[in-house]
């Protein structure tokens, strides 16, 4: 079966009161319409167009990807005349799945199932029971349970008003009808549209097969047209990825003080105490602690780390045993091999810390080589920066920095090699040597303080 994908994303979404088109606004950290696509990839379908029109020229650099087929509507005059435009492109499908691009929560089995049982000969709907279907369309049935017809909200009868099935939109269309059905559309109604929805009764007409899917929850079909609303889907996005974290062996001190915004991959055991963010890309070992505060970003942590509170973590692989924080940066470019220590107040980008090896109080290392089991002191800064060049540092392995170093890049500490604290390292140490440079102190006998002069 040939399978295509129609999003809809043309509206403006006033009620947001964005500069930001409305499907860009993000949910988990991901514009809502990357929701959508990301759903319908999941169906690996020939091919995704996706209607664009308040906004078009935002929403397609934000998104633009070659599998994506954009289709402009200059006007938005219905649902219908939306899925109309991306016809030409649709060309010989079998079947169109039409989504919208507010709608970020769907699952990808709930859209499976709904194309699987329409298939290409029939006109397949997901429906909702609603506690308050106010807004929606209302599914009408006859008296055997036979859909009849959609009917919109504003052009609803008293009795249809009454019915709680809500059409969630989302539906699935036979190609080889879809042209004919949505070229006779007639916008005759209360909002002068062009309906999506009156192509049910057109297959009803047609005695065509009709076939109704659920999701699994309400949440999944939910749409955002203001930011509290948009805010319900983030929590309902929160909440399924704190569970599904627990299910795979997370213990997580509170499910709803974890935010997720990218991919998270788990090992088991992994403690995450309150208020984590966990960004992009973030792959968790077995036997992780993360205490409170940190917000890791496209990282790696390895098997048995401790993640202190307060730490930031970002772009940086964390080996296994390491201990890192409270109050760490680990910046882009951050190594860390297996059983090193970063402590407090500690900044590190494009540092590569060997096994073991010690960073423990306020320092930079920037642009450095840290051999294994090194010990770099407290206050000690790679001065990595020229003004316009960015240079290497060089630690060898079980070299001991003196407190307060500054190692003037490029710059090569031997191996088991020391510096004496205070000491502005400006050329290479041997190894096993010691490095001293700084000025001598002299003490200065019966020195009188200044005293405060009376005015
Ligand atoms: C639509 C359905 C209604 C359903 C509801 C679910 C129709 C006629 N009605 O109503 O049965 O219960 O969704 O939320 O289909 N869009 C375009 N171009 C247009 C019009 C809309 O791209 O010309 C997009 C919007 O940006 C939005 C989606 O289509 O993402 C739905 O449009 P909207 O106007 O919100 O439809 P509803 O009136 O809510
Ligand atoms: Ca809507």
């Amino acid at each position: 079966m040939i399978l295509d994908i129609v999003i809809l994303a043309a509206g403006q979404g006033t009620r947001m009161r964005s500069a930001l088109p409305k499907v860009l606004h993000p949910v988990a950290g991901k514009p809502m319409l990357g929701h959508a696509i990301d759903c319908a990839r999941a169906l690996s379908p020939r091919r995704i167009h996706v209607v664009i029109g308040h906004g078009a020229e935002q929403v397609r650099a934000h998104l633009e990807a070659p599998d994506l087929h954009w289709v402009m509507q200059e006007q938005q005059l219905g649902t219908g005349h939306a899925v109309a435009q991306a016809l030409p492109g649709a060309e010989g499908a079998d079947q169109i799945l039409v989504l919208y691009g507010d709608v970020p929560l769907l699952r990808e089995t709930t859209l499976k199932r709904l194309s699987e049982q329409a298939g290409a000969e029939a006109l397949g709907l997901l429906t909702v029971e609603m506690q308050d279907p106010t807004g929606y369309g209302r599914i009408v049935r006859d008296a055997a349970g036979r859909v009849l017809a959609i009917v919109e909200q504003k052009d609803a009868s008293p009795a249809q008003l009454a019915i709680r099935e809500g059409n969630t939109g989302i539906m699935a269309l036979p190609g080889r009808h879809a042209a004919r059905w949505l070229n006779s559309l007639s916008n005759a109604n209360a909002q002068g549209e062009y309906y999506l929805t009156d192509v049910v009764a057109k297959a009803v007409e047609e005695e065509l097969n009709l076939v109704v899917a659920q999701p699994e929850d309400e949440l999944e079909v939910m749409g955002a047209n203001n930011r509290q609303q948009l805010s319900i889907l983030e929590r309902a996005w929160q909440q399924r990825e704190a569970l599904r974290l627990m299910t795979a062996g997370v213990t997580l001190a509170d499910p709803a003080r974890l935010d997720v915004r990218g991919e998270v991959e788990v090992g088991r055991d992994i403690f995450i105490d309150v208020n984590v963010i966990l960004a992009g890309r973030v792959q968790l070992a077995d036997g992780v602690t993360i205490e409170a505060n940190c917000v890791i970003r496209d990282a790696s942590i390895g098997a048995g780390a401790h993640i202190k509170a307060f730490s930031h973590i970002e772009g940086a692989e964390v080996a296994t045993g390491c201990d890192v924080g409270p109050y760490a940066r680990l910046r882009p470019g951050t190594r860390l091999q297996d059983g090193a220590k970063i402590g407090n107040f500690v900044e590190t980008k494009k540092a590569d810390i060997g096994p073991g090896a010690k960073v423990n109080h306020l320092s930079y290392i920037g642009d450095a080589q840290v051999g294994a089991q090194a010990n770099v002191g407290a206050g000690t800064i790679t001065c990595n920066y020229d003004g316009v060049n960015k240079s290497v540092t060089h630690i060898g392995e079980n070299a001991f920095i003196g407190s307060n170093t500054a190692l003037v890049a490029p710059v090569r500490v031997g191996a088991g090699a020391s510096t004496g604290a205070g000491t502005i390292v400006t050329q290479d140490v041997p190894d096993g040597a010691l490095a001293v440079g700084r000025a001598r102190q002299r003490n200065i006998e019966g020195w009188k303080r200044p005293v405060k002069r009376s005015s």
